[in-house]
This record gives structure tokens, sequence and C-alpha cells, in this order.
């Protein structure tokens, strides 16, 4: 009987079950697998690819990502979360035109010193698009490897990931390197699952501890489930025909460069600024409920005020960047999820 060790389990598997149709993997190229390894932290590839598709049919190259502003990127990752990733995009593209000619550097440190782009994220990306051996750690890899070595700590703690870089370092194999790093994160996300892995299924299964203890659970530990913070939020919605009053937000938080409806922290700023402006038609609505907006450390609970208004006025002032947003029109600007379900209500 032949004994196969960690990564050969790996590749046989990927070999007869892994994924190998998704979009970024047909007629790949680094530029594609570049976009979709951003997009993919974080975020689950069936999230992905929609908005990956969109991406590189707006944006087939680099030269295109030059030739965009930063709205543009930004409306086409709207809803995605966690803008500060389209803002590196748009930043590396601008360091590659400058020092790399336009072509996306294939060295690991050129790789690496990129905006946004961390060891792991390197990694894949040249390991995935040019079988480069370079090992990966990302969520689903740590999760496994935690699981199948029984390595008792906390996913985000120093001390275990510095373990599990050594532990893959020492794992990961020299040749096929790229279909091991998929294949293991396939594994992680369709059969290795947070909740309810599919052990049974699992090619991993004969030598993984969390199995033969039956406890997986405490694979990695979890910290206390702590309650998220709630922030509430009044969001002032200006209505005229199909337009909508909109603001840049200019906030190094995470909507910074969003367009979104005048937002206040409490009822009395809401009010006061609608006293400012001169608006007394201050009514609640029916049109749109309050409905909470879950971030990953905090809950928006968003209150919203329609105000419909029978004429245009101008609320501009000289410190936000402010614009007429019209529903039917294909305006370039990035907006939050919240303000996208709002705006489908109108739609
Ligand atoms: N998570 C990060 N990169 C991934 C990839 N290439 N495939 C599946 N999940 C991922
Ligand atoms: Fe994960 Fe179960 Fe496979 Fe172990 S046997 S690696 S716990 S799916």
């Amino acid at each position: 009987m032949t004994i196969y060790n960690f990564s050969q389990l790996i590749l046989n598997w990927y070999h007869k079950h892994g994924r190998k149709n998704l979009p970024w993997q047909k007629d790949k190229t680094l530029y594609k697998v570049w976009i979709s390894e951003i997009m993919l932290q974080q975020t689950t590839v069936k999230t992905v690819i929609p908005y990956f598709q969109k991406f590189i049919l707006h944006f087939p190259n680099i030269q295109a990502l030059n030739n965009a502003q930063l709205d543009d990127i930004l409306y086409l990752w709207s809803g995605l979360g966690y803008y500060k990733r389209a803002e590196n995009i748009y930043k590396t593209a601008k360091i590659i035109k400058e020092k790399y000619k336009e072509k996306f550097p294939t060295e690991f440190v050129k790789v690496l010193q990129l905006p946004g782009i961390g060891k792991s994220t390197a990694g894949a990306i040249l390991s995935l698009s040019m079988n480069y051996f370079f090992p990966i750690l990302e969520g689903n890899v740590k999760r496994i490897l935690m699981r199948y070595y029984g390595i008792i700590g906390f996913i985000k703690e120093k001390k275990t990931e510095k373990k599990l870089w050594k532990l893959i370092e020492s794992i990961t194999p020299m040749n096929n390197t790229g279909n091991f790093n998929q294949g293991i994160m396939d594994i992680g996300a369709l059969i290795c699952t947070v909740k309810k892995p599919k052990c049974n299924i699992c090619p991993l299964k004969k030598k993984c501890i969390a199995y033969s203890e039956k406890n997986w659970i405490q694979y990695p530990l979890k910290k206390n489930k702590k309650i998220k913070l709630e922030k509430k939020s009044w969001f002032i919605i200006i209505k005229h025909k199909n337009t909508f009053w909109m603001e840049k937000i200019n906030e190094k938080k995470i909507w910074n460069n969003l367009f979104c409806f005048p937002r206040f922290n409490t009822e009395i700023c809401a009010a006061k600024w609608l006293k400012e402006k001169k608006i007394d038609i201050y009514q609640k609505n029916n049109i749109i409920q309050d409905f909470k907006h879950h971030f990953s450390h905090f809950v928006l609970h968003i209150v919203p005020i329609l105000i419909q208004l029978p004429f245009y006025k101008n609320f501009k002032n000289t410190k936000k960047i402010g614009i007429w947003y019209n529903i039917k029109k294909n305006n370039h600007m990035g907006l939050p999820q919240p303000v996208l379900k709002i705006l489908n209500k109108f739609r």
C-alpha cells in the first residue's frame, strides 16, 4: 500500500476534484491572477466571481487601469467591501507604469513591495500564475493545518502564525506548487469549512488529528464571541425626480472616497443640517425602513430620512464634493452596499 504524504494527498485530490475553471484560471495571466487574489482577500470565491468578470471586461490590462480614475474603479468595486483594496490596485497600476514599464513584476520582493500585498498574497500571485515555488498562508490554509496537525491556538496570534508559516514552508512541494496551493485552498473552502467540515469526503482524514479526536470545533480556538458594537447613522435621502443628493466621503475610514447621502451620528445633528438647509419637511417615511448593515467589527443601524424635493437645490459646501446622482445614468463612482440597497428601492 502506498502511503501518501500531505502534499501528495492534496495534489491527487486537486487533480480529480479541484477548481480549474474559475474565471481567473481561464487564459491565465499574471494580471488576472493579481486582480483575483486582491478580490479574494477576506472574500469568498462565489462573491468575487461576478465582480471579477465585470472588472476584467472594463479593465482588461494595466494600461486600462492607468487610463481610469479612482472613481471608475470604486464604481465597479461597489458592494464588494474593503474599498482600500480598490485604492491599492489604482496605486499599484501607477507604480507598475513608473517602475516596471506597465508589466506586473515576477520577482517576489518587487511584488511584496506593492501596496496591500503581503507575503501570502505575493506567494499566491506568483505560484498560481507562474507555478513558482512560494508557500501561502491564508485563512483556509491556516484552518486545515491547525486541524490536521492538531495545533492549539488562536488563528490571529503572532505565535500561531509563525508556527504555521514554518510548517507550510516545510510541506509545500517544489513542483506543482500552483496546483498544491489552489488545492489546499479549495479543500478549505469546499470540505474543511469553518462550520461542519465534510470529513467523510476529505482526502486528509486518515492522519487528521482533529478528525481522530472528533473535535474539529476546537481548531482553531475561538475568542469568546464579543457582542458587536452597534453604531447608529441617520441618512438624509434628498430626492428630486430621478436624482439624489450625494456627498463624497473624505475620512480615513472604511468608506473613504465613496459617495453617500448626507449622514449623521445623531438625530439632533441631522435635524440641525435640515434646518440649516431650510428644509422643514422632516418626516419619517414608510418607503425605506430602518435596517442594519454588518461589518466585521460593528453593526451599523441606518435610519433613512426621505425628503422629496419639488425642485433642485444646491447643497454644495466648500468642505465636501457633492453631486445630484441620477439613478437612470451610469455615474462612475463608488457606493457603499447600504446606499446601493436604498437606491434599488427607487429603481
Ligand atoms: N482565497 C484566496 N485565494 C484563493 C484562490 N485562488 N482560490 C480560492 N480561494 C482563495
Ligand atoms: Fe478538515 Fe475533517 Fe479533513 Fe481534518 S478530516 S482536514 S477536520 S475536513
